[in-house]
């Protein structure tokens, strides 16, 4: 089911799958930059019968409008898209356990609302993602492309992303795909979300005072948020598990589905 609420000036919009039992987990599926809810349609067909699965479109991307910030001086926030992903659960009112899986600037979103609303939660899946701030240099790399997103448009940013995207050997089906999903993306998306990202703070110092069921699951040929830092993550969250994923990239919930839908189904099973 295809679902929208309104939050703060924009319509937000997830698909909500699957109706297990009330109290079944509930997995919260937080896309990456710059894509949309598209990106886990493997998840959702193949963990919907245990679990309900819900995926939203951060605002600005694939069904959700952006609502009135982005003009080129404003930005959407981190804490803007945590904001409304817990007005979506305050709407949903789950009664199992939820499980917040972000993937790489869902990571970043899933870090910021553990900060802030970590009640919300009782479980959290960091999936190719990072817990510290940019270099100064990848700042500047993102503030560029915000500035000249509105003349570069989105397709450029697909072709700048695609090398550190894949592990080599990926099908071209996949890689297109992907590519295809960036290039569909609004400028106006791609500039705020740049800006949000380079704004982050380092979140490394938090890791040790994260008190809940963590997994933290990587592809082994990631090259924006590398194994060997998401291992080190792995270590400073108290109890978490790390898994790697084989034969995959950054992108690997799409690279390696059925190794990515294992991992989550014994994690998320584990909690009910
Ligand atoms: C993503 O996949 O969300 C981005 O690559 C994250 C980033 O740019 O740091």
């Amino acid at each position: 089911m295809i679902n929208s609420i309104e939050v703060a000036g924009a319509k937000l919009e997830f698909s909500d799958t699957g109706s297990p039992s009330p109290n079944a987990p509930m997995l919260l599926l937080v896309h990456g930059f710059p894509l949309s809810r598209a990106m886990w349609s493997a998840q959702v067909k193949a963990l919907a019968q245990e679990f309900r699965i819900v995926a939203p479109d951060l605002r600005g991307y694939g069904g959700s409008t952006i609502g009135d910030w982005p003009t080129d001086e404003h930005t959407v926030s981190l804490r803007r898209y945590a904001e409304d992903l817990v007005a979506i659960l305050d709407y949903l009112q789950h009664d199992g356990p939820v499980v917040l899986v972000g993937f790489s600037m869902g990571g970043y979103i899933a870090l910021a609302m553990e900060r802030e609303w970590p009640d919300h939660f009782g479980a959290l899946a960091l999936l190719d993602t990072r817990a510290a701030a940019d270099s100064e240099e990848s700042r500047a790399t993102r503030l560029k492309m915000a500035d000249k997103i509105h003349e570069w448009g989105a397709a450029r940013v697909a072709e700048l992303m695609r090398p550190n995207l894949f592990a080599a050997g990926t099908p071209e089906a996949i890689v297109e795909q992907t590519v295809q999903l960036i290039g569909s993306t609004q400028p106006a998306s791609i500039a705020a979300s740049q800006r949000a990202m380079a704004a982050r703070p380092d979140s490394t110092s938090r890791l040790p005072a994260i008190n809940k069921p963590t997994l933290v699951l990587v592809g082994q040929s990631d090259a924006i948020s590398p194994p060997g830092e998401m291992q080190t993550m792995a270590q400073s969250i108290p109890g978490a598990q790390y898994v790697e994923i084989a034969g995959a990239g950054h992108m690997a919930p799409v690279e390696n589905s059925a190794a990515v839908n294992a991992a989550l189904k014994e994690f998320a099973s584990g909690l009910s």
